[in-house]
């Protein structure tokens, strides 16, 4: 029987792996995940108590010494493996990803093959990584005798936490770069997103990792969270969430390294010669995709007020365009992943239009479907300015100078990315200079991938690197030895 089939019993109750084996909670306590857009059963989802949460994390740090004492090929080959089986599943697991998270049925499957692409490329990374040699010199003292070997090793047991929005790619994302390296993984994935997360598990579980190496921590992050971040077995902490709960996990976990991506406020800024039709494609791509409910997403357009009615005229029709709905039917907008964040949204939306913004489109819901707005006259008085929505309303604050462009995104508490659209390359630059983020995308929308690019973000936004090598950096540190020669 494979991992696949072991992880549900008849009854849609999901299981977890430790240690190889896959479990029924000892308390018998389960969470319902209903789905987001008609609260259909997903699946029962096991709530782990702190004592299973234990002996995972016991049974990771058992595995780690023999699971990095393997070749490297051995590890890579496990690797490939596990990816052409969630290829192979794709489907399968985009319609239960779908489903738990309300992302409409291409892009869940597509998400499932982008990460099979990405586990690709890490298991042929892993395999690239190099030490070097250093020979003494003149400080203290000139001694050629001495040589440093240094080369990298697993930092041993790593927390991977993911959030709800790619419950398969944030966590293989987190999974794959620790596996290939030599260490081993607790994963603890969103409650909503957890059974595309055990899907996940069960893939690399059916393509033969030996048992111990990757368990998984399934529960309330804010029951079992502190539990997991503080534990001394854990050697290092990944995380994709938001920044209140990244900046508390940084705070509760101490001096080990982490890697945080958290929330963001990214700006897409237009300037007076840019190809208005170009950049209205990719802001409305930018902020609606997935409802908006990418980090990533566009959150606030800063248009030079010259062309910002020429821009709207653009914007308009397009976010009008996109269908609205359901995503079994592949609609655009789809309802939010819960009660929550559809107020959270709304609350924004409301303040915006009380403290006098112009609705240009949407502004209406229904249940946690929030219909795409988008909010002209947006002033840096109201909320939607400076808070992220994780949704799909969009403001549009108007500047009369690069410099005021600057000022204003610079002013957000976040720095995850921005776009800057203009034709005049220097304009690019200088304003990309001068803008506190991880990265700057002249004439595109803001976005993660490729996936081997660097991805990070300052101040509230995280910090530490991600991309496929930059992981695997994240994920090993230098070890040096020192060979004293005697002539
Ligand atoms: P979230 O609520 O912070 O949850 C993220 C993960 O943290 C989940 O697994 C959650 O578990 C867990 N968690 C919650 N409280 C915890 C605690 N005290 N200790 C340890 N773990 C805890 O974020 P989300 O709602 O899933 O995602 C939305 C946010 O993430 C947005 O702010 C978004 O911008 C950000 N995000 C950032 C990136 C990026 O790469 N920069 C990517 C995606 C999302 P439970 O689900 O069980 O609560
Ligand atoms: O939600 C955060 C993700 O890291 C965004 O990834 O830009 O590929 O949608 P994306």
């Amino acid at each position: 029987m494979t991992n696949f089939n072991q992880l549900t019993m008849a009854s849609q109750h999901y299981r977890y792996l430790l240690d190889g084996q896959w479990c029924e909670p000892g308390t018998g306590d389960y969470e319902a995940i209903r789905a987001p857009y008609d609260d259909s059963l997903v699946g029962y989802l096991p709530l782990m108590t702190q004592e299973e949460a234990g002996r995972a994390i016991a049974g990771a740090k058992k595995a780690q010494p023999e699971w990095a004492a393997a070749p490297v090929n051995e590890r890579s080959r496990i690797l490939f493996r596990a990816a052409d089986i969630l290829e192979e599943r794709a489907t399968e697991i985009g319609s239960v990803l779908m489903k738990e998270i309300a992302k409409k049925r291409g892009s869940a499957i597509d998400e499932v093959k982008r990460t099979a692409d990405f586990i690709r490329y890490t298991a042929e990374e892993g395999k690239r990584i190099v030490g070097e040699t250093l020979h003494g010199d003149s400080f203290p003292g000139f001694d050629r005798r001495k040589v440093s070997v240094v080369h990298r090793v697993p930092l041993g047991v790593v927390l991977a936490i993911s959030p709800f929005n790619y419950p398969i790619n944030l966590a293989a994302s987190k999974i794959a770069p620790a596996l290939v390296t030599g260490n081993t993984v607790v994963f603890k994935p969103a409650t909503q997103g957890a059974i595309s997360g055990l899907l996940l598990v069960a893939a690399f579980a059916d393509a033969g990792l030996p048992a111990g190496v990757l368990n998984t921590v399934v529960g309330r992050g804010s029951v079992i969270g502190d539990y997991l971040v503080q534990h001394p077995d854990i050697s290092m902490i990944t995380f994709t969430g938001g920044s209140v709960n990244g900046a508390r996990i940084a705070k509760q976990a101490g001096m080990i390294p982490m890697v945080m991506e958290l929330g963001g406020k990214d700006a897409a800024i237009v300037l007076p010669d840019a190809d208005l039709d170009v950049v209205a494609k990719h802001i409305v791509s930018g902020a609606f995709s997935y409802s908006g409910q990418r980090c990533t997403a566009v959150k606030r357009i800063l248009v030079m007020d010259s062309i910002a009615d020429e821009l709207i005229k653009r914007l308009v029709p397009l976010v009008e365009k996109l269908s609205i709905g359901n995503p079994e039917e592949n609609a655009d907008i789809t309802p939010l992943i819960n009660d929550s964040s559809a107020d959270y949204v709304a609350g924004l939306i409301d303040d915006a239009v009380l403290k006098g913004a112009q609705l240009l489109t949407g502004g209406h819901r229904d249940g946690r479907l929030i219909h795409p707005t988008l909010l002209d006259a947006v002033t840096v008085d109201m909320r939607i300015a400076w808070e992220e929505p994780f949704g799909p309303a969009l403001p549009i604050l108007r500047v009369s100078s690069e410099q005021e462009a600057i000022d204003i995104a610079n002013a957000s508490e976040y720095g995850l990315q921005s776009s800057i659209f203009t034709k005049d390359i220097e304009a690019a630059f200088r304003i990309a200079n001068q803008l506190e983020v991880g990265t700057v995308q002249i004439n595109g929308r803001t976005e993660r991938g490729p996936d081997h690019f660097p991805f990070m973000g300052v101040k509230s936004s995280g910090m530490g690197t991600q991309g496929i090598a930059y992981s695997i950096q994240s994920m090993t540190r230098q070890k040096s030895t020192v060979i004293n020669l005697s002539e």
